[in-house]
């Protein structure tokens, strides 16, 4: 860890928290309180304690920002050139890496990551402001070839004021990889993160301010989903709809969404598949699946919560892959361990019933299988990474979205049956594939049904590449020149001239 980062990361362990975190609501340009007066507390998942409290948003607030965003999109913004908005995302992009420090221990607070990975999220952020902020002034139509006399040509303009429903897990880069693609298509927002973890995207906020963002154009309410994500998804002023989280919350958000015929954008998470075959580079395929896995201790959309692995390599690589999953460190995310506590009580709750269900069956649990508290100060909602081996492909460790540290391992005889189990689940994100041979990858890549396929590194790419989900993982694509067609809208002009 850099010193300055170090430093700030142990001041914040021991007093259990850092100064002058925003707790209100952002709207039209300033910090607002809630019209209740209503706070709620955030809570440092490595010690389970309250360690901030923030305003508890309801209807009356979302009401208000959604007014400053639609004021927003008919007077400044619009009034400002494509080549300025590039201008105030890259100085965002400039800022945020100046924060860095603070944006990651705050991350890290909130969500309980090693501060690591938060530095890594946060320069994420700032990498999705720099693209964007090279595509905003690029984004042009076509002239169609008509007949003479005719003239036809598109424009694409911006959606409108666009709602992005924020999780829990990758707060600043869920947040950055909605609002800047957001921003240079000309859209206003209004965010809601996620109760567990609303700092860095109030954080955000102020920097786009410094960045020159004009009042109302970004504007976040913090609270529940219920009482602040609710009235966003249903409010008739929102063009469109980006929401990530969890399949049953999707659901729901869509059928409010369809009221308004609101547009929407759903990113829900799997059960994606990292498939081994022996033909593979060992270390590589190693290492590519402890991260996997075990990366923010498995809170991850595209985590690879599946190992599909050919039999005949199948024993060398699971002791191996025990013995370093026994080697990881455990510990607060400030004390940058390799993992570091699940988010929340509940979704501890949730992963251990998965895992003591597990144990009433008899399966295969090779390592872990169990809670943990911080092995230096006693707290915290963590889990021991787990390897369930030799799972049948109906099983619901294998089917259903555990989101915690918790490996399924299904064994297959050769590249067919890869394909067929890696493909056998309700989900379609991304799938992963570590192989010497690059035709077997390229035909991996065409039968799998995903909308992301990794070869020989698992999580392969960035910001550039296109990234969403097909069947029970949702629709829509962000990241890429893609994300910038979800937020603007195509309009044809034909003339008879
Ligand atoms: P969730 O889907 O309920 O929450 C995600 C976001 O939606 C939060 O900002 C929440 O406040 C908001 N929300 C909740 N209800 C809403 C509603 N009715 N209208 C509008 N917004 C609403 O996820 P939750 O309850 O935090 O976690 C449950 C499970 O969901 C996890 O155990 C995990 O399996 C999955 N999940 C998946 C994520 C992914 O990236 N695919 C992220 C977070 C959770
Ligand atoms: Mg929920």
């Amino acid at each position: 860890m850099p010193d300055n980062l170090k430093k700030l990361a142990q001041k914040a362990l021991k007093a259990g928290r850092i100064v002058d975190l925003p707790k209100d609501h952002f709207i039209n340009g300033r910090f607002l309180s809630s019209q209740s007066g209503e706070e709620m507390e955030s809570i440092d998942p490595g010690t389970g304690k309250a360690f901030h409290s923030f305003a508890k948003g309801a209807k009356a607030d979302v009401d208000l920002a959604v007014a400053a965003a639609r004021n927003a999109l008919k007077g400044p913004w619009i009034q400002i050139s494509p080549a300025e908005r590039s201008r105030i995302l890259w100085r965002a992009s400039q800022l945020i890496l100046q924060n860095i420090d603070r944006l990651a221990v705050a991350e890290t607070l909130d969500s309980g990551k090693p501060v690591n990975e938060s530095v890594g999220d946060t320069r994420g952020a700032a990498r999705a402001f720099e693209y964007y902020a090279g595509a905003a002034d690029k984004l042009q139509g076509d002239v169609f070839p008509l007949p003479a006399g005719y003239h036809g040509y598109s424009l694409h303009e911006p959606i409108g004021v666009t709602a992005h429903i924020i999780p829990w897990n990758f707060p600043i880069s869920t947040t950055a990889r909605g609002v800047a693609p957001a921003l240079a298509a000309g859209c206003t927002i209004v965010a809601k993160p996620a109760e567990q973890t609303p700092l860095t995207a109030l954080m955000l906020a102020d920097i786009l301010r410094q960045a020159g963002l004009p009042d109302g154009v970004f504007n976040v309410v913090t609270g529940t989903g219920a009482e602040a994500g609710a009235p966003l998804v249903a409010h008739p002023d929102i063009d469109h709809v980006t929401f990530t989280g969890s399949v049953s919350t999707g659901i729901t958000v869509a059928k409010s969404a369809a009221d308004n015929v609101t547009r929407l954008l759903l990113e829900l998470g799997g059960k994606s598949p990292v498939t081994v075959l022996a033909d593979c580079d060992l270390e590589a395929a190693l290492q590519g699946v402890m991260g996997a896995i075990f990366e923010n201790a498995g809170q991850i959309c595209s985590a690879s919560s599946r190992l599909v692995i050919e039999r005949s390599i199948h024993a060398e690589f699971m002791e191996k892959l025990v013995q370093r999953t026994e080697a990881l460190s455990i510990g607060h995310g400030l004390t940058d361990p390799n993992i570091g506590p699940v988010n929340s009580a509940e979704q501890q709750d949730k992963i251990v019933a998965y895992l003591q269900d597990a144990k009433a069956r008899g399966l295969d649990i090779l390592t872990g299988g169990h809670a943990l508290k911080d092995p230096d100060i006693g707290t915290g909602w963590f889990v021991a990474p787990t390897i369930i081996d030799n799972l049948k492909p109906d099983d619901r460790i294998c089917q259903e979205e555990i989101f915690g540290p918790v490996l399924a391992v299904q064994v297959v005889d050769d590249f067919d049956e890869a394909v067929a189990v890696a493909n056998d689940t309700a989900f379609g994100l991304v799938a992963g594939i570590y192989t010497g041979s690059m035709s077997k990858a390229h035909r991996y890549a065409r039968d799998i049904d995903a909308g992301q396929v990794y070869i020989n590194e698992y999580f392969a790419g960035g910001i550039e590449v296109p990234f969403g989900g097909n069947k029970s993982s949702g629709y829509g694509r962000e990241k890429g020149l893609e994300a910038l067609k979800s937020y603007s809208k195509l309009k044809s002009v034909a003339a008879k001239i």
